[in-house]
């Protein structure tokens, strides 16, 4: 092929590959598979590569990121990012609708809009190609962050159809879906790291990512509420914002309420009142509304004040946030030592629950908060299921407050605490003998996803620790019967079914087992990574630290941490033990994807099955190719539905348009029984 024909074919597939992009992330109505996508995809990064000269920075294969920013250069914004005058009242909102109808002596038409709880953005085009985008920054000059939003796949890198101006700049926030937040968590806590905050922080953080493809992996999107323009658009924002869906940019959706052109206060009302009732079923998280006045001429005749426009104004919600009083302070141990402070409150009734406890993170926010046992706290319910403390009631304190001073030895083994630089959380330097480390490793170890043995809760593994049953993980291989029917508790079936299902996990594969050994940042994908390079837990064990490095998504952070689990005597002991009772230490063949039928599709498994353990059916997913995930979201292509499936899954898979299949037709699915050796 010559350069002329290639570049031919390039566009022809970046087009198309542009087309689809759009109807799947856009439209919501993809017209090929995933697979047929990927194929597409495939065929123009291999051209790329064979004609170089050819590339370009807004090909449809930069989606996925790959580029390294060194730092992030600033640039000054053409016209200033301001913010938005804001209230929690109705009454306020009210006298905006009167002043600015006075000030302009005439009716006025206005757009509510979401208040998007996220990163502020400015995309500019030139000639239909994304060319900038830039972070708010002070408001004057931002950070130019532009291959890291190239990965955000609402974001359209060529515009399509027809009518935009030569050059304009496109605003918007960028948001961290709750689905990709609780995600993003389950996989931190997973690999022994402390969760985010927040969905917004989250983002902000993503967003300064050196390397483009962790931003690509994270999920992040957008929504797109204002551009500036030198050349006439429309008449008013509403119809820009339309006409900007013409382009190919996500805009919220008028038929499910997120965007309203209305003309009475009525109306205004009502959507701040329907949105204060229904932001908990979105998927991403939004703070309030913003009005603003639709005509551009009439915005330019009230003009702004030297922060913010006077044609525009933010409702914001309250978060239900009630007082109660601090009664103690209580410290987590985690598996890999990290402490977490945890608040232990008087009970208080908020958002429909009763709260006894709320967590304080790390020191430093204690230290902000300045904080006093029998103070009287702020507790809110934010986006995130574990409560937090907002703030003191300094004017309730009374004589018998004492000052919060984090703790500097371990609240289970006493050993001194040590924080290494840089980071929040304090740690129990004392991995081995610390008891509540050893025991929290050890529930690691059975957990579901990890070995999978059934039976045993934390308080049976606090018993049999403290009758020296357990040392260790290791020591679940040698548990005799006789032991285990003289602890409390322990009837004969209890003792059956555990040994049963500690021998059955004798089957679970190398690279679960690897998860399992619960080394620090090794959570189930870097550990799936791990297993499929390495394929012995020996190789493995020799591996270099240059060796580890050298295999994808493996940083120096988790090759030290791989280093340092395999230098220390104890666990060589230990996995040696593991050896002798049978556990799976090399990479079958069979754990290899089986196919890639399913790939790109993501499943929840739910209910008791017939012929299958949801582990089981989970496996088959991922030896075919497919994606498990925690919870049901818009993302979701499966449910598989078993037994004692609770109904709300039901309506939420129905209401989220998701397939529901039972046992057979997922069998039916993967082939049958030529399939069934998963
Ligand atoms: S309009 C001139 N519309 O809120 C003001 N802002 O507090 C232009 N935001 O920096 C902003 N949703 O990051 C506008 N629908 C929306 C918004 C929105 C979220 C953010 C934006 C802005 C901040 C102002």
């Amino acid at each position: 092929m010559n350069t002329t024909e290639a570049k031919e074919k390039i566009n022809k597939l970046s087009q198309s590959l542009r087309e689809h992009n759009h109807r799947y992330y856009i439209l919501n109505n993809p017209t090929i598979s995933d697979q047929e996508f990927d194929m597409l995809l495939k065929d123009l990064e291999a051209l790329e590569q064979q004609f170089p000269e050819l590339q370009d920075d807004n090909s449809p294969t930069k989606r996925v990121g790959g580029d390294i920013t060194k730092n992030f250069p600033s640039l000054v914004h053409k016209h200033p990012m301001l913010s938005l005058g804001n209230t929690y009242s109705k009454e306020e909102i009210m006298e905006f609708e009167t002043r600015v109808e006075k000030l302009l002596e005439d009716k006025v038409t206005f757009v509510c809009e979401l208040k998007y709880d996220g990163v502020a953005i400015g995309i500019t085009y030139v000639d239909g190609k994304m060319t900038t985008a830039v972070t708010r920054g002070d408001g004057t000059k931002g950070e130019v962050i532009t291959n890291n939003v190239r990965t955000i796949r609402t974001v359209p890198l060529q515009l399509i159809g027809e009518g935009y101006p030569q050059e304009f700049e496109i605003r918007g926030e960028i948001v961290l879906p709750k689905s990709q937040f609780e995600r993003i968590n389950r996989d931190r806590i997973a690999k022994g790291e402390p969760p985010y905050m927040n969905p917004r922080n989250t983002a902000s953080g993503t967003l300064k990512q050196q390397n483009s493809s962790v931003v690509a992996a994270r999920g992040l999107d957008t929504f797109l509420y204002g551009i500036y323009s030198e050349e006439k658009i429309a008449d008013g924002h509403y119809e820009s914002v339309m006409k900007a869906a013409d382009w190919g940019f996500k805009i919220p959706n008028p038929k499910k309420k997120m965007i309203l052109h209305c003309t009475t206060i009525d109306e205004i009302m009502e959507f701040i009142n329907y949105w204060d009732e229904h932001r908990k079923d979105l998927p991403f998280e939004i703070d309030g509304v913003v009005i603003k006045v639709n005509d551009y001429d009439r915005q330019e005749m009230l003009g702004y004040t030297s922060k913010s426009p006077r044609w525009a104004i933010a409702y914001k919600f309250k978060t239900e946030r009630v007082s109660t009083r601090l009664m103690d302070v209580t410290y987590q141990v985690g598996r890999t030592g990290a402490i977490t402070p945890v608040a232990q409150l008087e009970p208080v009734l908020l958002g429909g629950t009763i709260v006894k406890r709320a967590s304080l993170h790390n020191a430093d926010q204690i230290e902000k908060l300045d904080i006093y046992i029998n103070d009287y706290v702020y507790v809110e319910k934010g986006g995130e299921i574990i409560p937090k403390i907002v703030g003191v009631d300094t004017a309730k304190r009374t004589n018998n407050a004492q000052k919060v001073v984090f703790k500097n030895t371990c609240p289970d083994c006493e050993t001194t605490l040590v924080r290494q630089e840089g980071e929040a959380q304090h740690y129990c330097p004392n991995q081995y003998g610390c008891p509540a480390q050893i025991k929290s490793r050890i529930e690691h170890f059975i957990s579901r996803k990890a070995m999978d043995i059934d039976g045993m809760g934390p308080e049976t593994i606090d018993l049999m620790y403290s009758q020296n049953l357990i040392r260790d993980y290791g020591d679940l291989y040698s548990l005799q019967r006789s032991d285990l029917l003289q602890l409390d508790r322990m009837a004969a079936k209890s003792v059956d079914n555990l040994l049963l299902g500690i021998e059955n996990s004798k089957n679970i594969p190398f690279q679960r087992v690897l998860f399992a050994l619960g080394i620090r940042f090794v959570g189930e994908t870097v550990a799936k990574k791990l297993a499929n390079h390495f394929k012995t837990i020996d190789a493995l064990s020799h591996a270099s630290e240059e060796e580890l490095i050298a295999v994808e998504e493996i940083g120096e952070r988790i090759a030290q941490s791989v280093k340092g689990y395999f230098i220390h005597e104890k666990n060589i002991e230990t996995i040696r033990d593991l050896k002798f009772a049978g556990l799976q230490f090399e990479l079958e063949e069979s754990d290899a994807p089986k196919s890639d039928m399913l790939s790109g599709k993501s499943f929840v498994v739910s209910g008791v099955f017939e012929n299958f353990s949801r582990n089981e059916l989970k496996a088959a997913i991922e030896s075919n190719g497919g994606k498990n995930v925690g919870s049901l979201s818009s993302k979701t292509d499966y449910l598989i539905a078993g037994d004692k499936m609770g109904p709300s899954k039901k309506v939420k898979a129905e209401k989220l348009n998701i397939r529901i299949l039972s046992e057979e037709e997922f069998v039916g699915m993967i082939g049958g029984n030529e399939n069934k050796n998963y």
